[in-house]
Parts: structure tokens; C-alpha cells; sequence
């Protein structure tokens, strides 16, 4: 079925329970999406333990949801740095480039501000030019350093420029910022709680 005609996207909180639809969504990924996200080879269907770090991160992960699919996710975890948040996105495939990968940053960002963050991290291969680009007009203040293939983006922490607001997004954020209520925490939380990358 055409995902446009699959109901409207709500976007939540993740949790555990979210494993097997999330599994799904990074499987329909093309290879390059998923080498953009993760940078390395992340199993298919991807390891259990990489899909509890994206759902239970010691920070917030949110999914975008059309009907039962996961059509999104996004997260943000303690960084090693002052009060960083890394901020992470992954959009599927048919719903890329309308909107949805900014929003999901915006309330990832939104919560880790509400949570104590000062400076956001994004690690992004330098080859991924429309995440490079997200992230230059979005947060312009960001210092960037290059390792190798990869580019560390580090702005203060502010919510980006909103985008349009889109009629057929609407935001279901279970628990209010102002809280801070956190996910269940996981069964297996990891150790390394930066966002995963592998
Ligand atoms: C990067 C990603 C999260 C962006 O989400 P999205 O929903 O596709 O993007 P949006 O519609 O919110 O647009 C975000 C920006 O990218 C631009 N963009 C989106 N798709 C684009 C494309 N194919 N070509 C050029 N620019 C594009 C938009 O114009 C927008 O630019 P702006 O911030 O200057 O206004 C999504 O494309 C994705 O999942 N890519 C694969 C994984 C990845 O690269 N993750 C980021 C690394 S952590």
C-alpha cells in the first residue's frame, strides 16, 4: 500500500515494544540510507541490541508512525562533552524530503533542551550532503571538525528554524517535555549510550 494512503503520521515516544516495526522500517532501507545513519553494516534484520540502543538510549527516542508502520525515528544520548546531546534521524524511504526528518529532529532536540542539554552533537559521514546541508542552514553556529569520513557538528543546543507546519503531521508526544518523563528504560541498556552508529 501507497504510505501516503495508510492514515496520518503521529509521533510518539519509542519504546521496547517498538523493536519489531523499527526492524522492519530499517530493512526497507536502501543501503545508502543505511550506510548514512550507521556508517557501517547493521545486520538485516538489524541486531537486537542495536534496536534497544535506538529505542532505550540514556536520553529519548521517538518514532513517526503511519497506521501500524514505524515510518520514522529519531533519538538523542549523552555525549561525551558538557551537558552534549548527540542528535540522530532516520526517515523511510517514501516519506524522505517532505518534512518529517526536521520535525522528528526539532522534538529530539526540544526534549534534550528540557533535559539539561547545552551543545547538541551530529555525526554525519561527510559524503551525506543533505544532512550536511539539514545541519549547516539549520543549526549555522556549528563548529565542525573532520575524522576521516566523518564530520562532528557541534552547535550550541537550540531548537532549529521550524519548518512550515505540514496539516497531515500531527504530534502525539506521550508525556509532556516539561516533566522530562523519560522511555521505559530497556532490558539491556547499554553502556556506550551515544547514539549508535553500529
Ligand atoms: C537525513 C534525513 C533524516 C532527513 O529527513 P527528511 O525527512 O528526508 O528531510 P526533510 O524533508 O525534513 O528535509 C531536511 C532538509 O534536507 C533537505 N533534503 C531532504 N531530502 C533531500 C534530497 N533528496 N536532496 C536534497 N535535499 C534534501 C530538505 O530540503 C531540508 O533542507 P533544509 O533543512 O535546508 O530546509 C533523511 O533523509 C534520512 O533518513 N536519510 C538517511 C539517514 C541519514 O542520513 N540520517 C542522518 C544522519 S544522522
Amino acid at each position: 500500500m501507497n504510505q501516503t494512503q495508510a492514515g496520518p503520521l503521529l509521533v510518539r515516544r519509542a519504546g521496547e515494544p517498538d523493536a519489531d516495526e523499527l526492524a522492519r522500517m530499517l530493512t526497507g532501507l536502501t543501503d545508502l540510507s543505511r550506510y548514512f545513519r550507521f556508517q557501517t553494516a547493521i545486520g538485516s534484520p538489524p541486531r537486537t541490541a542495536l534496536l534497544l540502543r535506538m529505542l532505550c538510549p540514556a536520553g529519548a527516542a521517538f518514532v513517526a508512525t503511519r497506521g501500524p508502520a514505524i515510518v520514522g525515528h529519531a533519538m538523542w544520548a549523552w555525549a561525551p562533552g558538557a551537558a552534549t546531546a548527540e542528535l540522530a534521524a532516520v526517515i523511510a524511504e517514501d516519506e524522505q524530503r517532505r518534512g518529517l526528518g526536521v520535525r522528528m529532529l526539532s522534538i529530539a532536540a526540544a526534549d534534550a533542551i528540557a533535559s539539561g542539554a547545552t551543545h547538541f552533537l551530529f555525526v554525519v559521514s561527510a559524503a551525506n550532503e543533505r544532512s550536511v546541508r539539514m545541519v549547516r542552514r539549520r543549526w549555522p553556529d556549528a563548529a565542525v571538525e573532520r575524522d576521516g569520513a566523518l564530520l562532528s557538528f557541534v552547535a550550541p543546543a537550540r531548537l532549529p528554524d521550524q519548518p512550515e507546519e505540514r496539516a497531515d503531521v500531527v504530534d502525539q508526544q506521550t508525556g509532556s517535555l516539561e516533566r522530562r518523563e523519560m522511555p521505559a528504560p530497556g532490558e539491556l541498556r547499554p553502556v556506550d549510550d551515544s547514539v549508535p552508529a553500529l
